[in-house]
């Protein structure tokens, strides 16, 4: 396993759709495990294939609270199967929009179904904070970020503050 480094905004890399992988093979469940680990070392709950410049459709997750076992989660073309009408707000941040936090509105509860790291079809009612995580990394399957969801005004204010502390080696927290 490895840890590899996690792509930032406005990189172009974070926007492209990626692409369907054909099974789950040694090579998906090596990146399945580098993504794990990169993703723990971060630390954060959720990463998907592009963040680390891979369009694979490929992400991993575990929203396990602190002190207890974790739980990672596996997916390769997941899908939603439903969503819930009612809508659930959280307050998201992305390993690739570091230090930014901002509500997003999201369906509630979903089913999603996906490949695992056996290759096996599997399907996963969630919701709460993990149907929101799923969702968050689907999205950068299409090449859409949380900050996306928001306002004109609202994301140009987080990118302007993503490019000056880039610039700003003071700030360069890890
Ligand atoms: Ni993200």
């Amino acid at each position: 396993m490895a840890i590899l480094p996690i792509l930032v905004a406005p990189d172009p890399r974070l926007k492209v759709t990626a692409k369907p992988v054909e099974r789950v093979d040694d090579e998906v469940r090596r990146l399945m495990d580098d993504m794990l680990e990169t993703m723990y070392a971060a630390p954060g709950i959720g990463l998907a294939a592009p963040q680390l410049g891979v369009a694979r459709r490929v992400l991993v997750l575990d929203v396990a609270k602190e002190g207890q076992p974790k739980a990672p989660l596996r997916m390769a073309n997941p899908q939603l199967t439903w969503v819930s009408d009612e809508d659930n707000t959280y307050e998201e941040g992305c390993l690739s929009v570091p230090e930014q936090y901002a509500d997003v509105v999201r369906p509630a509860r979903i089913r999603v179904r996906f490949l695992d790291h056996q290759n096996e079809i599997r399907e996963l009612a969630a919701d709460g904070l993990l149907a929101t995580v799923i969702q968050h990394e689907m999205d950068h399957l299409d090449g859409i970020l949380f900050i996306d969801h928001l306002s004109n005004l609202k994301r140009n204010m987080i990118l302007r503050k993503l490019s000056k502390s880039r610039k700003a080696p003071v700030s360069v927290a890890s």
